[in-house]
């Protein structure tokens, strides 16, 4: 108890927290987690959570798993760093085969960093380089990027530039380069009576951009299916492979950013194989390593790789990377995540827990407060609104007040503005997810009485 109380004063007088306005999170105790076990996490005093969003979406296999350790312990006697530049290792070859032979069929080539951030400021410079390196007048003006509004692809000034969350973004504005930003599609948010008639719409802005602005365009950078951290907006059915469609018509590289739903989150191993899409360009991060340790990949077709081949050194050269890029321990621990995968039948395992996610959410939109339910695999959220007509959100301090709640009753569970996100470790069982919703369930039926 008292270690408890000493720790959370060092914190608050050492730690900056990400994403955390600071003079709120000093204003409580903090929460200082101390261990994990499989669906759950321990806090010093020993109270215990269900890790209700995977340690922000990343976790597959649960915490403190036997291989996982192993997987690492073994890597550890023979060596835990030496560089890729100039150099390879054991352990990154491995994984980068694998990487190759998991995503889809035009993904030939892995280049490692560290975070969902980097990985998707690799891809961009990659696409952008890749036009140069292949004719550099014809292509001198492909320098712009499509992407969505409402998208979220990290915090280094590359990924916010193609972001598209003002309150996020906003402030950085002159740092940052100019994008074409297309409506995102997604019905809950817009005017449109169906999503057959948003999607017909949508399509239709980004082909007339593209018919006359293609030139100026070197990729079109997309979450595939589901916009995560703006408050998991899904894409219609059919609206990937159609953006695929276009970008192929009209010589534009397609960019998908993975990083949250890559790994089983969405119910297939990516996102990309519910509609057969084939990406120039792949982004991976977060569950690559089943929440173990930092590692992201952009992997990349064969035609883009050999844009950037040349006998000279400083010719076409994608001078990029990261100190700790490839690093053993970490793609040691990420091909073992992968084997478990395989070994523990987690896909269709998420199907079966996906489905009992989605009825049991579904059944508080009876609820007042309850205006969307939306998701899909194991990525759910659950829009709160004051008025279920008007869709205004419910007030920020209820919110709050309902995540706080939950932590008491033992689940952990973070809101993105007025939006529960319920995106749980991938191997949580199924009385585990029925657990989840029905702590959720009962805060909320206390704190917004009918
Ligand atoms: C789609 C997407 N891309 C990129 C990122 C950035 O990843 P990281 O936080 O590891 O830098 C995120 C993080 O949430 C994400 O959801």
């Amino acid at each position: 108890m008292k270690n408890s109380k000493n720790l959370a004063e060092k914190d608050l007088s050492y730690i900056w927290h990400p994403f955390t306005q600071m003079g709120i999170y000093a204003q409580q105790e903090p929460i200082i987690i101390e261990k994990g076990k499989g669906s759950y996490i321990f806090d010093t005093y020993g109270n215990r959570y269900l890790d209700g969003y995977a340690s922000l979406w990343v976790n597959a296999h649960g915490h403190n798993n036997k291989q996982l350790n192993k997987a690492i312990k073994k890597q550890l006697k023979y060596i835990s760093h030496s560089t890729l530049l100039g150099s390879s290792n054991v352990p990154s070859i491995k994984l980068a085969e694998k990487l190759v032979s998991i995503t889809p069929d035009s993904l030939k080539k892995v280049f490692y960093s560290d975070t969902g951030s980097a990985s998707v400021e690799i891809a961009i410079k990659i696409a952008y380089q890749y036009w140069k390196n292949i004719d550099k007048e014809k292509y001198a003006q492909k320098n712009k990027f499509l992407t969505l509004h409402n998208g979220y692809h990290g915090d280094t000034l590359g990924a916010v530039s193609v972001g598209g969350i003002d309150s996020f973004h906003k402030i950085f504005k002159d740092l940052i380069f100019e994008n074409i930003q297309i409506e995102s599609p997604s019905l809950y948010k817009s005017d449109y009576d169906n999503e057959q008639e948003m999607m017909d719409s949508i399509l239709q802005q980004i082909e007339s951009i593209l018919l006359q602005r293609s030139n100026e365009i070197a990729g079109f950078v997309i979450e595939p299916l589901i916009q995560g951290a703006t408050g998991l907006f899904v894409h219609p059915h059919g609206f990937l492979k159609s953006v695929e469609t276009l970008c192929r018509k009209y010589n534009v590289l397609l960019i998908c950013d993975e990083v949250a739903v890559g790994f089983g989150r969405t119910g297939e191993m990516f996102a990309c194989n519910h509609e057969n899409v084939q990406p120039d360009i792949m982004c991976l991060g977060k569950a690559i390593t089943g929440g173990y340790l930092p590692l992201a990949a952009t992997l990349t077709s064969p035609k883009i790789y050999e844009a950037f081949l040349s006998n000279q050194h400083a010719d076409k050269t994608f001078f990029h990377g990261h100190t700790y890029t490839g690093n053993q321990l970490v793609c040691s621990v990420a091909l073992e995540n992968i084997k478990l995968f395989e070994r523990n039948k987690l896909i269709p395992h998420i199907k079966k827990t996906s489905a009992i996610l989605k009825n049991n959410l579904e059944r508080l939109l009876t609820h007042k407060n309850v205006g969307d339910v939306r998701g899909r695999g194991l990525m759910f959220g659950v829009e709160l609104v004051k008025d279920k007509v008007t869709k205004q959100p419910l007030d920020i301090k209820e919110v709050e007040k309902i995540v706080s709640d939950c932590k008491n009753e033992g689940l952990m569970i973070r809101n993105l503005e007025n939006v529960i996100t319920f995106v749980p470790i991938l191997s949580m069982s199924k009385k585990e997810i029925r657990k989840m919703v029905r702590i959720f369930e009962n805060v909320l039926i206390n704190t917004l009485t009918e």
